[in-house]
C-alpha cells in the first residue's frame, strides 16, 4: 500500500511568536499540489501550539507536541499531558525523541507509556528510535533498534501510529547513513514493527527517517523503499528549507 508521506518538523526548544511568521509562509508556500503528495505539521515548543494551531490549520498544516506526560493529570510540575496537548490544538506528539531519552533518561517503558497515552487522548505519537553511533560502529545498530520498536509501541497500538528511524549520530550534525544503511533499517523496522503489532498492520505504519535532513539531500533519502517521509530538525525552523525538504515529495 502507497502510504502518504509525513514531514514533521520538530522546532524542538526553538521559538517564539515572531516565529509564527514562518509558519503563515509555510502555509503559503504549501500549495494544492503538495498538500496531495504530503502532510506537513510542525511540533513547536508547546508554548507556541496554541497559537500555531490556527495559522498551521490555515495554511493546511498540521500541529503536534513535542513530549508527553504518560498521565492524564496530576501532581507533576512542568509536564504536559497528551491531553492538554490535544486541547491546544496539537494532532500529534512526538515520545521518545533521543534528547528526551539522554537528556531525561526515559526508558523503553517510558516511551510505551507515552505513546498508549497519546493514543487514549486521541493524539497520534510519533515513536522515535534510533542507536548511538558506539551502537552502530559496534555492528549492533539492527538489534538496538529492533529492541527499541519492541520495548517502544504498545503492543495493541492501531496502525496509524508513526515511527520515526532516527541514529543519534546523524541528528544535527550534517552526518546522514548511506541510502543502502538507510533501506536496510527501515526494512527491518517494518518487520520488527509488524512482529510487535502483527495483523498485517506494519504495511500502514508511516516508518520516517530523520537526521540531517535538507532541501539538498531529501529527494535522495526520501525515496528509498520504507520511508515514509522525515522529521526534520534545524531545517524545519525556516518556510524555506522545511518547504524545500517536503517538496521533495
Ligand atoms: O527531531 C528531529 C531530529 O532530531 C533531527 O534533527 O534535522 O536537526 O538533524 P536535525
Amino acid at each position: 500500500m502507497i502510504l502518504r508521506p509525513l514531514v514533521a518538523g520538530n522546532w524542538k526548544m526553538n521559538g517564539l511568536r515572531a516565529s509564527l511568521a514562518e509558519i503563515e509562509a509555510m502555509g503559503a508556500a504549501y500549495d494544492d499540489a503538495l498538500r496531495v503528495r504530503a502532510e506537513l505539521i510542525v511540533c513547536p515548543p508547546a508554548t507556541l501550539i496554541a497559537l500555531a494551531r490556527e495559522i498551521a490549520t490555515r495554511g493546511g498544516l498540521g500541529v503536534g507536541g513535542q513530549d508527553c506526560h504518560a498521565e492524564a493529570s496530576g501532581a507533576h510540575t512542568g509536564d504536559i499531558s497528551a491531553e492538554m496537548l490535544k486541547d491546544a490544538g496539537a494532532s500529534y506528539v512526538i515520545v521518545g525523541h533521543s534528547e528526551r531519552r539522554s537528556d531525561h533518561g526515559e526508558t523503553d517503558a517510558d516511551v510505551r507509556a507515552k505513546a498508549a497515552a497519546a493514543l487514549s487522548a486521541g493524539l497520534t505519537p510519533i515513536i522515535c528510535v534510533g542507536e548511538t553511533r558506539a551502537e552502530r560502529e559496534a555492528g549492533d545498530a539492527l538489534s538496538v533498534v529492533g529492541a527499541q520498536i519492541e520495548g517502544s509501541l504498545p503492543a495493541d497500538a492501531p496502525a496509524h501510529i508513526v515511527v520515526a528511524y532516527e541514529p543519534v549520530w546523524a541528528i544535527g550534525t550534517g552526518l546522514t547513513p548511506t541510502v543502502d544503511d538507510v533501506a536496510e533499517m527501515h526494512a527491518f523496522a517494518r518487520e520488527r514493527i509488524e512482529a510487535r503489532l502483527g495483523g498485517g498492520k506494519s504495511g500502514d505504519v508511516r516508518i520516517l527517517y530523520g537526521g540531517s535532513v535538507k532541501p539538498s539531500n531529501a529527494r535522495e533519502l526520501m525515496h528509498v523503499a520504507n520511508v515514509d517521509g522525515a522529521l526534520v530538525g534545524g531545517a524545519s525552523l525556516t518556510a524555506k528549507e522545511f518547504i524545500g525538504v517536503a517538496s521533495a515529495y
